[in-house]
Parts: structure tokens; C-alpha cells; sequence
């Protein structure tokens, strides 16, 4: 029989046990964390979700206690009723450390198994075993850790935007596809036969529709569902902090928005931040990084060398210079010992998962040139190429000829794996950009047409309008994405307000009316009873999580997260559903 609780109250919990509680009586209840029995003394480690003190029963004192006591094991729940003492061998490790409680009660609440993980902030046990076993994973002090900052952050963020007169409006889950991009979960209607609802890959459409009621500023915390290839940042179902702003511009956006970051920063890791951020324009991250997310905690800039590598000898360049791709390289300080010959043909396979076709290098080491192609290469055509990368003996230089794309991804993608490989990233930095003026469109070769970068709604520059007719490819939009450490955080736009521009952007993407009429018939209506100029952005809070909590995995600061092939071992989701369920919801499925 288990002991019950039976009015007993407990005094505080037990990583709040310092010195302050010498003498006192405590009543405490937790998880038996760690027992030892040395024959006569047995200690053990209770654990709550405050942290852990130790108890210690001793057979001198009470004899029969100490019997019962002998039977506790790992995970057992209990009570226990003791006065705090000086502990004889410190532990400096724990706030507790100083303290220990000599039991004189103690009540067995329920008993466990041998639990299938060790619950041990350090136990290098399997990521699926803890996902499957995420109720006793969550246990750890370290998890728990993570889930209490969350919930700090939730209030940071609904106290600073509610200051600022922010409305929280909760939108629909059921509701109809939106265009972010990736492919919508879809849910079968029952009432509704042949009919399906999607869940939201944003609150996007609802969030401007708020906008035309006249709510002004707007924010949710709120869930996003996206069906897409998964990564380590990137979760099928997520959280945004989502905000719509009305008679506003980009300047007004991004200002409350660098206030709310420099705040949560502050209270999250105590860190004060310099305002205004960084801000880099889409085509100079392009540039000089090889991507619209650069990690600026490193240098490593990429350099374009078409000019001078245009007729340098080497078949490669040259054609590639003269099929107006590039060629660009980076100079990495001090890596020609770093990285050995074999270890250069590991970078050459990483790059060619990006599409690049290799990875040409040239190494300075004692006074010498050594690559592979030097020997296609003229002398002074290598000195010019020595110059413009500012490199020195030591260095090594790595070079990728291709269309821009495959030469942006897989150098941008490299200068990361480099500046890992040599540890060139100190800890706890931090590298804010705002990243401007992305263009507002993109060609999709395999739809033949051009399609938005952000989404339809986005406006483009004022100054580009004119491009409608002549280069839709160089127009800019109004849309920002925040930048920290490599992550693109979050992104937003100013929403077109204009019906003449909206339908020249349906027109240039090739939606028919029918299209237009089916897709966002609904939003287009609702344009036409006055929309006021309005903006707005939304965060990944998983993203800004795992950047205050300083890890590189989402699933890390999820509660519940699911695999990378979107599973949840814990629960068995995504599970088959008995033929009448499937009946029911008017669908077959293709076994
Ligand atoms: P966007 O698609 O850029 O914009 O999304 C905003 C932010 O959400 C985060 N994010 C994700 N986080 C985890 N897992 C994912 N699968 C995932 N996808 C996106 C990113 C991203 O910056 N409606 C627009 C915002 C707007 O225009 O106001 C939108 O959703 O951190
Ligand atoms: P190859 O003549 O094809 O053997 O290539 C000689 C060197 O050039 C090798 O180190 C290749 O990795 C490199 N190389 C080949 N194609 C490219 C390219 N498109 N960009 C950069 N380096 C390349």
C-alpha cells in the first residue's frame, strides 16, 4: 500500500533548501534521484523541479525509518519531513550544496520502474530514446530549465507588446491554405463531404484581415504548421510571435521590433544590446556571404574573382566566366596546415551537395604555391588572385566556379562548416542583422514563371514600380528578415494596400482570375472596403529559444517535438486510422 498524502503540506521545494534553513523543520516531495546506502547512513538526492537536496536517514536515530527507507529506489515519489543541518562534506556544485535534511518522516507516494533513460542532464543516451521517453527526459533539471525560460519568454512578449497597445486576436487552426510557401496539413471535414481545411502555415491572410477591421496592432503567439523537408531549425508545427501594424512603414516596424529584441535580451541573458541593429541589403549578404541568413560572428566574405580569373588559363574559370556565371573564393587564414589534402576532399564533397562540381584550392605554406591547378594558372594570374584575397603565407584558398545560386550555397554553406571546423566562433556572441531590400520576386524554372520571394501580399519598393513592365527580376519588396547567428529569426513585409498593384502582381505570376477568385477571393474583397497601409512580421520563438538557451537543435526547446521525418515516438504520430474513422471523413487512402 502507498502512503498517502493526507494533509501534509509541503514547506517549499527542495532546490530552495540553503542555509538559511538551518533548524528548521521542512516537509519536501519529489523524485528520489540518487540513493546511497552505507549501512547505517543512507543518503539520497530528493529532485523536484526547483533542483536537489540531499536527505539522510541515519539508523542510530530511528531505526525503523531507516528500514523503510531502505526500500527507496531511483524515481520513487515521496514526502519527507526532516530539519535542515550543516552538511559535513560540501558540495559547492549545488545551491544546496552547503545543507542537508535528517529525515524523521517519510511517506512512499508511488514507486517506479527502472527507468528506461537515466535522468541525468549529462547521459548520452540516444535522441530517440529521450523523445520516446520525453516525459522523463522533460524530468531533467536542464529541460526543465529550457521550458521555464520559454514560458518567461511568452510573458516578456505579451507584456512588452501589450505596453506598446497591441491587441492578442487568436485566428482559426481550421481554416483555408496560406501562401508561405511550403505545403499546408490538411484536415478532412466530416459535415463537409470532399471537403478539407488546412491548418495555418502563418496567420498571414487573418492577420491583415485584422487590419481592415481596424484593430491597429495586432499579436499572437500562436502555432504554424508547415509541411516541409525538416531540418535542425525547423519543426513541422512551430511557434510565431505574429504582429500586424496599421499606418505604418518599414522604419516603424523594424523600430519596435529592435526595442522588443533588446528587451527580451536583456531579460533573457542579461545581455544589453546596442540599437539600431546592422542592416545589409539581400544583395550585399549575397555577396559577400552567400546567403539572405549570414552568420556575421566570422569573416571568411566571399570574393568574386571572374575578372580576374576570365581568361586565367584553367577551363573551368574561364568557361564559367564566360557563361556569365562566377567564380569566387575564400580565403581561409592560417588553414593551409589546418586543413590536410584529405581533409580538403571532404570540404570538396560538402560543397558538392550544394550542386558545386568541385573545389579547386590553392595553399600558401613556406614561401610556396600548392594547389591543383596551379599548373593551369599563369604566375602573375595567381599573384592577382594572392592580392585581391588579401592572403598570406599559411592560408588556404578555396575556390568555386559556377551559376551564381551553386556558387552562393555551397561557399556560404562552407565558410559555416569552416569557421566550425577551426572554432573560429567565440562563445556567447551574438551578430544581429536586419537583412533589406530582398528582391520581390524569383524565377521558378520548373513552373516556367516568376513567383513571390515573401508572398503575394508583399509590397514591392516605390521606387521599383516601374519595373513591373521592363525587369520584374530586379524589383525589390519592402520585406526584412532579422538575422541572428546564422538564423533568420524572423521576416515580414509591408503588405500592398494598393488594388492596382495587387492585381498587376497576379498578373505578373500568372494567376488567373478563376485562380485569384478560388486562392484569396475573400481577401480581395475585403481590400475593396479600405485597408489601411499596414505591415508586420512574425518570429520563430523556437529559433529565438535556441538562441537564448544556446543550443542548435529546435527540438531542444519543444516540449513535445516531433523527428526529422515528423514522427512523434512518444505518442506514435502519425498513426492509421481504422477504415470506418477514414469512411467517416469521406477519403480512401492508396495503401
Ligand atoms: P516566414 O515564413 O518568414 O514569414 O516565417 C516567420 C518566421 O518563422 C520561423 N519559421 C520556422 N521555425 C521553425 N520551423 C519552421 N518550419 C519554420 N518556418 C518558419 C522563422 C521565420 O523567420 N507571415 C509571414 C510573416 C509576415 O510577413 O509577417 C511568415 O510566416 O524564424
Ligand atoms: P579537374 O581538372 O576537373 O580534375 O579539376 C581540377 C580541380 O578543379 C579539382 O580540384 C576540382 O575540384 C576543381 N574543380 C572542378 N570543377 C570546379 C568548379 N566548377 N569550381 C571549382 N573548382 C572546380
Amino acid at each position: 500500500m502507498l502512503d498517502k498524502i493526507n494533509g501534509l503540506k509541503r514547506s517549499c521545494y527542495c532546490g530552495e533548501v540553503t542555509e538559511d534553513c538551518i533548524d528548521k523543520e521542512l516537509t519536501l516531495m519529489g523524485w528520489v534521484a540518487k540513493e546511497r546506502n552505507l549501512g547505517s547512513l543512507i543518503f539520497l538526492d530528493l529532485r523536484d523541479r526547483e533542483g536537489i537536496v540531499q536527505i539522510v536517514f541515519d539508523s542510530t536515530e530511528d531505526s525503523e525509518l531507516f528500514e523503510k527507507a531502505s526500500k527507496l529506489r531511483s524515481e520513487y515519489v515521496i514526502a519527507v519531513v526532516g530539519t535542515v543541518r550543516k552538511r559535513s562534506s560540501i558540495n559547492e556544485n549545488i545551491p544546496t550544496g552547503r545543507v542537508e535534511v535528517l529525515a524523521k518522516e517519510l511517506r512512499i507516494l508511488n514507486k517506479s520502474e527502472v527507468p528506461p533513460i537515466y535522468i541525468k542532464d549529462d547521459d548520452d543516451v540516444s535522441e530517440n530514446m529521450r523523445l520516446k521517453y520525453r516525459f522523463l527526459d522533460l524530468r531533467k533539471l536542464s529541460m526543465q530549465k529550457i521550458l521555464k525560460a520559454r514560458s518567461k519568454f511568452y510573458k516578456i512578449t505579451r507584456d512588452f507588446f501589450s505596453e506598446e497597445g497591441f491587441i492578442e486576436v487568436e485566428t482559426p487552426m481550421l481554416s483555408k491554405p496560406t501562401p508561405e510557401g511550403a505545403r499546408d496539413y490538411l484536415v478532412p471535414s466530416r459535415v463537409n463531404a470532399g471537403k478539407f481545411y488546412a491548418l495555418p502555415q502563418s496567420p498571414q491572410l487573418m492577420k491583415q484581415l485584422l487590419m481592415i477591421s481596424g484593430l491597429d496592432k495586432y499579436i499572437q503567439i500562436t502555432k504554424c504548421f508547415r509541411d516541409e523537408d525538416l531540418r535542425a531549425n525547423r519543426q513541422p508545427e512551430f511557434t510565431q510571435i505574429d504582429m500586424e501594424l496599421s499606418f505604418v512603414d518599414v522604419e516603424d516596424i523594424i523600430e519596435i521590433n529592435e526595442r522588443f529584441i533588446k528587451k527580451a535580451f536583456k531579460e533573457m541573458i542579461d545581455l544589453d544590446l546596442d540599437l539600431p541593429f546592422k542592416r545589409m541589403k539581400y544583395k550585399d549578404a549575397m555577396d559577400k556571404y552567400g546567403s539572405d541568413k549570414p552568420d556575421l560572428r566570422f569573416g571568411l566574405e566571399l570574393v568574386d574573382l571572374s575578372e580576374e580569373l576570365k581568361s586565367c588559363g584553367f577551363k573551368v574559370f574561364e568557361s564559367a566566366c564566360s557563361e556569365g556565371k562566377s567564380v569566387r573564393a575564400i580565403n581561409v587564414k592560417d588553414g593551409a596546415a589546418f586543413y590536410s589534402r584529405k581533409k580538403i576532399s571532404k570540404l570538396e564533397d560538402f560543397v558538392k551537395d550544394f550542386g558545386a562540381k568541385g573545389l579547386a584550392w590553392i595553399k600558401l605554406e613556406n614561401g610556396e604555391v600548392s594547389s591543383p591547378i596551379a599548373k593551369f594558372l599563369d604566375e602573375k594570374v595567381i599573384e592577382n588572385i594572392i592580392k585581391k584575397l588579401e592572403a598570406k603565407d599559411g592560408d588556404l584558398l578555396l575556390f568555386v566556379a559556377d551559376k551564381n545560386s551553386v556558387v552562393y550555397d555551397s561557399l556560404g554553406n562552407l565558410r559555416n562548416k569552416v569557421a566550425k571546423d577551426m572554432d573560429l566562433i567565440e562563445d556567447d556572441t551574438y551578430a544581429i542583422t536586419w537583412i533589406t531590400e530582398f528582391p520581390l520576386f524569383e524565377y521558378d524554372e520548373e513552373e516556367e514563371r516568376f513567383v513571390a520571394v515573401h508572398h503575394p501580399f508583399t509590397s514591392p519598393m516605390d521606387e521599383d514600380l516601374d519595373l513591373f513592365d521592363t525587369d520584374l527580376g530586379k524589383m525589390r519588396a519592402k520585406a526584412y528578415d532579422l538575422v541572428i547567428n546564422g538564423y533568420e529569426v524572423g521576416g515580414g513585409s509591408i503588405r500592398i494596400n494598393d488594388p492596382n498593384i495587387q492585381s498587376k502582381m497576379f498578373e505578373v505570376m500568372g494567376f488567373s482570375d478563376e485562380d485569384i477568385e478560388e486562392k484569396f477571393g475573400f481577401l480581395i474583397e475585403a481590400f475593396k472596403y479600405g485597408a489601411p497601409p499596414h505591415g508586420g512580421l512574425a518570429y520563430g520563438l523556437d529559433r529565438l529559444l535556441m538562441i537564448f538557451t544556446n543550443t542548435t537543435n529546435i527540438r531542444d526547446v519543444i516540449a513535445f517535438p516531433k523527428t526529422q521525418s515528423a514522427t512523434d515516438l512518444l505518442t506514435g504520430a502519425p498513426a492509421e486510422l481504422e477504415d470506418k474513422d477514414i469512411e467517416e471523413v469521406h477519403i480512401k487512402t492508396i495503401k
